[in-house]
């Protein structure tokens, strides 16, 4: 059967996304639409807080993508790529991806093409610059010490989540080498500078930030020339 509400993103256009903020502290009326597999999971957890977080994410994860397809939550399966980023077995075409930190989560769906998403509670890590010198790539490391003392944090939490974004959009998570892209870390300008080398390639790619409530900071990208951004809060 035809996917009845997905519309085909017109090419050369910007990447047109919706971005579901999802508060997970509330009631989770969405627990019953998890597939077998998902209470599983749920079950796994340790403590309750944690399981009512992940039945609250992915419970709202199954409701807004099965509004967007005209399908019922609990019918839709997912499927794994090889390195466990999750997608709609049965409608590729719908690309998601789902992100979460303590009591927030937020979801990015879109039919432009795969979509990487990422939020973080933007507090200080003690090792902040030590993370970074290990793992950014020198164009980041440079432009982070170029930052006061006081921009650090969210100077670090900016690149953290712009590449997360970008690894989550390819599919390969932190197992891709984080020194082999460079992203922009101002605040002004969310963008791809490099990919191996390669600024060309990294100009495919489009970078936005998130404005979400604080201490929450987030990312999207997604291969295309722009991105139009639709923030919406669920439950809508
Ligand atoms: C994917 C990854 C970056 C998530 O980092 P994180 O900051 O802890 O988590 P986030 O909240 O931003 O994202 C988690 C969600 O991303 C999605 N996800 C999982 N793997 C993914 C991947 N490879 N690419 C994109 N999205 C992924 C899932 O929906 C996951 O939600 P869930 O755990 O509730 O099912 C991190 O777990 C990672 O790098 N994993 C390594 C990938 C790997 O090596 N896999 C090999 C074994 S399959």
């Amino acid at each position: 059967m035809p996917d009845r509400r997905v519309p085909a993103d017109p090419a050369g256009r910007p990447a047109s996304v919706d971005l579901w903020v999802i508060p997970l502290t509330g009631a989770t009326p969405a627990a019953d639409v998890l597939s077998p597999t998902e209470r599983e999971r749920a079950a796994r957890f340790r403590f309750d807080r944690d399981r009512a977080r992940y039945v609250a994410a992915h419970g709202a994860m199954r409701c807004i993508l099965g509004d967007a397809l005209g399908r019922p939550p609990a019918s839709l399966a997912f499927e794994v790529g090889p390195l466990g980023k999750p997608a709609l077995a049965d409608h590729p075409a719908l690309h998601f991806n789902l992100s979460h930190s303590r009591d927030l989560a937020v979801l990015a769906v879109t039919t432009h093409g795969p979509v990487g998403v990422d939020v973080e509670a933007a507090l200080p890590i003690p090792d902040s610059v030590a993370v970074a010198e290990a793992n950014f790539s020198p164009a980041e490391r440079a432009a982070l010490r170029r930052l006061p003392e006081a921009e650090r944090v969210a100077g670090f939490h900016r690149l953290w989540t712009r590449k997360e974004a970008y690894l989550k959009a390819i599919g390969t998570g932190l197992s891709h080498a984080l020194d082999r892209f460079t992203v922009t870390s101002d605040a002004a300008a969310a963008r791809v500078v490099e990919i191996d080398g390669d600024a060309a390639a990294g100009a495919r790619w489009a970078v936005a930030p998130l404005v979400l409530p604080s201490p929450f900071v987030g990312a999207v990208a997604i291969r295309a020339e722009g991105i139009v951004l639709r923030p919406q809060i669920w439950p809508a």
